[in-house]
């Protein structure tokens, strides 16, 4: 199916999308993005990427060339174009294109930003991972120091996550100084005597719309959460491990390292946060 996509200003189909090679965000990473989970044909938290993609704008000095309110209709109408009923919609906005290949940041009154949005169809609710968990091997994090700026620059990222599959797993966990980050998308959490555990906001990790989500849930129903880092090892000891993103909600860690995580199933924990997150989500979805 060609996907109808949102290109400067126009709705395009896919196929006739097209961005200049002097973009920024193709030439330097020089791009911010977001994804926004959609469940019935509504976005989840959409308040909530907004709010980081403002702040990843703003932390660059980056204008953006629509209003907050024309991102959602155009998220909107891209939903219904598409007839999305399950999966998300991708958001990038750009420094733009100047004339020539530069270092130095266009002056914005001169250059507008460039923006693109595609949707993309997937289950969310049913999903087989939630069933049988993710095996997740470690690597070195090995990313700039900004990692609370949702930017474009993913390949560090992407490498980590074609070492995960060469050793078949689907996931990695970034470690530095010995701890854990996160994942390579996703925040990383751990559970011990009925504890959660997960590495605190800095800008060491991205902060993540769906872990704040989880965190607060997981404190309305009393289950007590400790942010601070932990290792590979602490993990291995844990009695459950999760990861939590727009895309995955909370899905279970069954294996880490070769290691099976308490008997190698599914936790409660992150089972019953999907459930909660789900339903509260589903509430405020527009
Ligand atoms: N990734 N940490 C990293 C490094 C991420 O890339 C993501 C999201 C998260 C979770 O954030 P949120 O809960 O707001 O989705 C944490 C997105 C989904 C992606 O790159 O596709």
């Amino acid at each position: 199916m060609t996907r109808t996509v949102y290109v400067n200003g126009e709705y395009l189909p896919e196929t006739e999308a097209k961005v200049s090679i002097f973009d920024r965000g193709f030439l330097m990473a020089d791009a911010v993005y977001e994804v926004t989970s959609v469940i019935g044909g509504k976005l989840i938290d959409f308040a909530g990427h907004t709010a980081r993609l403002e702040r990843s704008l703003s932390e660059l000095e980056m204008a953006s060339p629509v209003t907050m309110d024309e991102l959602l209709a155009i998220h909107r109408e891209l939903i219904v174009k598409n007839n999305i009923d399950e999966g998300g919609v991708y958001l990038q906005i750009t420094r733009g294109a100047g004339s020539d290949r530069d270092f130095v940041w266009p002056d914005p009154e001169e250059v507008p930003g460039g923006i693109v949005l595609f949707t993309f169809a997937k289950p969310l609710l049913n999903s087989k991972t939630m069933d049988e968990g993710i095996k997740v091997i470690s690597v070195e994090d090995l990313r700039w120091g900004r990692r609370d700026i949702k930017t474009t620059q993913l390949l560090y990222p992407s490498f980590a996550k074609m070492q995960a599959k060469r050793a078949g797993c689907s996931d990695a966990w970034l470690v530095e100084d010995g701890f854990v980050t996160e994942g390579y998308a996703n925040n990383a959490y751990i559970v011990k005597d009925g504890t959660i555990i997960t590495r605190q906001l800095s800008s060491d990790i991205l902060h993540g719309i769906t872990r704040a989500a989880i965190l607060r849930f997981a404190e309305e129903a009393q289950i007590k959460v400790e942010e601070r880092p932990f290792t590979i090892a602490e993990a291995q000891e844990a009695d459950e491990a999760f990861v939590t993103s727009a895309t995955g909600f909370s899905q279970p860690v069954i294996e880490i390292d070769g290691e099976m995580i308490a008997d190698g199933t599914p936790g409660p924990i992150a089972k019953r946060l999907r459930e909660i997150y789900v339903e509260e989500m589903l509430k405020t979805a527009i």
